[in-house]
């Protein structure tokens, strides 16, 4: 029989991981963003089969220093500019110790009340601060794609409900705009709606939908005895942060009684600052919205919330309760099993409540307000500099920015620029052509790091021009 570490050897050792998590964060700077390994270097470096007797955790930690560490890439690194960059707070990193501990199933409020409450509660305390209408219920997923999917399969439980039985409407149509991130067509594969029967809005010339077009491609579908049933505005996409026009979406998603899902996965958070919120406008006619905390929240993945102001509907496309899951309180309480396709649910709420309180809605707004400056400002740098095409607007904290002249010199900077170590970039295509995102987004990037971002990307204009 194996026997677990005793409560005093467990203090002994999670001193000492306490310890190399501080080191850590404190030495963060020190690391390379993106590691310098090649494709199959640790797992060369593991043995190819697990070890027959335990062993110590000293040789646990070593091991974990030593082949792990340097494999790692740094997403909790303030110069983690990649995708959307995001962070692992503090008092995020404390509230998983205690989610691991205290390995709750939040699949009933009987499984823990704690769970399925803290839940209501901060999910509640965080729509206040995005100035969501009160008539919302929130739920948290794992991740955006996720919560995105649900919205799907409760659009397709409104527009058809016995696609629960009987499976999927083959005319059920979807529209979301050309960069719309893939988690709609993964949504939309994933619940049998089919790839083919998601289509692609065009955008105006700042990437944002085209309402008069999404108008004309649904009365072609309409007319061809199609059957639109949902239509996803991005607040926030991946490209370029574009905000598709949600209010004029939502009139016509109204008009043809279609859901209306926003993804606001990266942007939301944003809304806890009132000079922003005009870029929400129409959010709160939405049917449902995502956002990821897990993104520009100071959040550790995993923890994305949804939002829905019809929990019937999505109860309805999921609710299956077999007799062991039944309980003398389910009539008075939240069961939020019944409200996704899964049963098990971590603690995920502690976490956000455990930054919510930390921080305060005032410095976490602060935090956004100034990601966006710096964004702003390193956009004035580029045009300054003279040797940079600009993407696309920068409403948030994403710049979009191109060496002049053929591609190759625009990968061939993001290569630099990431193999330098000091920063970590990604591109993207606008327009046919490549660019290369520096996404600002950790409660931990400072000026000086936006300042060394900034110093490694001139350099390596410098070395390839
Ligand atoms: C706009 C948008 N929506 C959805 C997603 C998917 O997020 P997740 O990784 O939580 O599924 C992303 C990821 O970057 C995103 O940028």
């Amino acid at each position: 029989m194996p026997r677990d570490m005793s409560p005093d050897e467990f203090r002994e050792h999670a001193h000492k991981a306490v310890d190399q998590i501080a080191d850590y964060l404190r030495d963060i700077r020190q690391y390379p963003v993106v590691p310098k390994v090649e494709p199959g270097d640790l797992t060369a470096d593991l043995p190819a089969s697990g070890p027959e007797h335990g062993e110590s955790m000293d040789a646990i930690f070593a091991d974990f220093e030593r082949h792990i560490l340097p494999a790692v890439t740094h997403w909790n690194h303030p110069r983690f500019h990649a995708y959307f960059a995001n962070s692992a707070s503090a008092p995020g990193i404390l509230a998983e110790m205690w989610m691991a501990a205290l390995n709750i199933n939040g699949m009933l409020w009987k499984s823990s009340p704690a769970a399925t409450e803290l839940e209501q509660v901060t999910l509640d305390w965080f729509r206040q601060w995005l100035g969501l209408p009160e008539k919302q219920f929130g739920i948290i997923y794992d991740t955006a794609s996720i919560s995105t999917m649900h919205a799907i399969a409760a659009a397709r439980e409104r527009a058809d409900p016995s696609s629960r039985t009987e499976g999927s409407t083959p005319n059920l149509v979807m529209y979301c705009s050309e960069h719309a991130h893939s988690s709609n067509e993964k949504g939309a594969i994933g619940i049998g709606i089919g790839q083919n029967n998601v289509r692609k809005v065009p955008m105006d010339l700042e990437f944002r939908m085209r309402a008069d077009v999404l108008r004309n491609m649904v009365e072609q579908d309409v007319a061809a005895r199609k059957k639109p049933f949902c239509v996803v505005s991005a607040i926030g996409t991946t490209a370029t942060s574009a905000c598709d026009p949600t209010a004029e979406i939502a009139q016509i998603a109204q008009e043809y009684g279609m859901w209306l899902h926003v993804d606001a996965a990266y942007a939301g958070p944003a809304a806890i600052c009132d000079e922003f919120r005009p870029l929400f406008d129409g959010w709160e006619l939405a049917d449902s919205i995502v956002i990821n905390p897990h993104k520009w929240f100071a959040t550790p993945v995993d923890l994305s919330v949804f939002y829905t102001r019809h929990p019937d509907i999505l109860r309805r496309a999921y609710s299956l309760i077999p007799d062991y899951l039944v309980t003398a309180e389910d009539s008075k309480v939240v069961n939020y099993m019944d409200y996704g396709v899964q049963l098990g649910r971590r603690f995920r709420s502690l976490k956000l409540w455990f930054i919510m309180r930390y921080f305060g809605r005032e410095a976490l707004a602060a935090m956004i307000r100034e990601h966006c400056q710096w964004a702003r400002e390193l956009g004035d740098r580029a045009l300054l500099d003279g040797r940079f095409d600009i993407g696309a607007p920068i409403p948030f904290s994403l710049v979009c920015l191109r060496l002049k002249g053929p591609d190759e010199k625009t990968f061939a900077l993001i290569d630099r620029v990431n193999k330098s170590g000091t920063a970590f970039v990604s591109p993207t295509a606008l327009n046919g052509k490549t660019y290369f995102r520096i996404a600002i987004g950790d409660i931990k990037t400072t000026r000086d790091d936006v300042d060394a971002t900034w110093n490694a990307v001139t350099e390596a204009a410098t070395a390839l021009l």
